[in-house]
């Protein structure tokens, strides 16, 4: 009916949004974590700590997922991969993600994900890809040193920005909270969803990218932002003891107690911020000024930081100790996942003519 009559195309399409996406108020917000590595304490403050926040809004509907095919693209070692899902899963969970509220799955437990990879690799030029910024980046790493530009470059680092269309296509998400590095795959992602709606009809919302400039990017152990790149991280879940350790190794400069210190010149003070309430803040600032000891000031992170993490890390390491429960709890999100999926995949076959001939007449 659709193809005869080009008129309805959009109204059908609309229609077809709206079951996906449900009613109109709600604004859908999805976002994946690569499962590549173990949450630090930059994850914590800079990704989960606002999404779960964000989640616990009634007028809210997202959408979490573990984002393990992405992982398979830059580590083949099976043992990390699987490691990191348990632990962010668990970390998601112990930190209080509520899971009848939030859909929260692991990727490859929707097989609908890839399938519509495919179907959207068939409408992405692949001039797009090329644009795409950690692939450039692989490419001039090469040319550098006078290597083939496609050394090491394997299809799916290539590939990766459709990948990750699907993931937001496959349920319509409008919000998509990110890091800005992850922006202009969620450019692409529009620029894709553009050109299959152009082509078959009205299917895909699409989405936003959400960069939140008022969460800090915290700094690691040697000042510069935190991340496991330039191994200055903290680890989120370290045992009391080595947590209180890694706080006491973060760079300070060598002033002496007593000696007045600038708050706005200190990784330090960055990370306590991080956690404090305004008013701590505020007599953190003048502790500073006062000449607080860097030792003293490392204590007072770290009592806030174990504060605020004691409670959570005791579910977290419950949790970690019993996997199947975590897998229990994927297995039923993806179930929630694939009601939502394979309904729509079913409409997006029939939209790009792979369809069942038990009625078809040739025309
Ligand atoms: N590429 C994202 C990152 O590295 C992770 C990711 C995969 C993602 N699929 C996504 C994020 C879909 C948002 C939406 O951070």
């Amino acid at each position: 009916m659709r193809l005869k009559t080009p008129d309805c195309q959009a109204t059908i399409g609309i229609g077809r949004i709206d079951a996906v996406t449900g009613s109109m108020q709600t604004k859908r917000t999805l976002t994946g974590i690569t499962t590549t590595g173990t949450p630090h304490l930059g994850n914590y403050v800079g990704a989960i700590k606002p999404a779960i926040l964000a989640s616990q809004d009634p007028s809210s509907e997202t959408f979490y997922f573990l984002a393990d095919y992405h992982a398979l693209v830059k580590c083949e070692d099976p043992e990390r991969v699987v490691q990191s899902t348990l632990e962010i899963a668990a970390t998601w969970l112990a930190l209080g993600l509520d899971v009848e509220r939030s859909v929260f799955y692991r990727q490859s437990d929707v097989p609908q994900i890839p399938e519509l990879t495919w179907f959207l690799s068939c409408v992405t030029a692949k001039g797009l890809m090329n644009r795409a910024h950690a692939y450039k980046a692989a490419v001039a790493e090469n040319e550098a040193v006078n290597e083939d530009p496609d050394l090491g470059i394997n299809l799916g680092l290539f590939s990766y920005p459709v990948l990750m269309a699907a993931d937001i296509l496959m349920f319509n998400a409008a919000i998509v909270p990110v890091g800005r590095d992850q922006l202009q795959h969620l450019e692409m992602a529009r620029d894709i969803a553009q050109r299959f709606n152009h082509r078959y009809g009205e299917y895909f919302v699409l989405p936003e990218g959400q960069v939140d400039d008022h969460v800090a990017t915290l700094p690691g152990t040697d000042g510069r932002k935190m991340s496991k790149s330039y191994d200055n991280t903290i680890p989120l879940w370290l045992p009391e003891k080595a947590l209180r350790k890694a706080i006491m190794r973060i760079k300070t400069n060598s002033l002496e107690p007593g000696e007045p210190k600038d708050p706005d010149d200190s990784a330090l003070f960055s990370i306590y911020a991080a956690f404090a309430s305004d008013e701590a803040r505020q007599s953190m600032r003048q502790a500073y000024r006062d000449g607080i000891a860097w030792g003293e000031a490392k204590q007072q992170v770290f009592e806030l930081i174990n504060a605020e993490l004691a409670e959570p890390r005791a579910r977290y390491e419950a949790l970690i100790a019993k996997p199947d429960e975590v897998e229990a709890i994927l297995q039923a999100g993806a179930e929630r996942a694939r009601g939502l999926a394979e309904p729509f995949m079913a409409s997006l076959r029939e939209a790009v003519g792979i369809r069942s001939l038990s009625s078809y007449i040739i025309k």
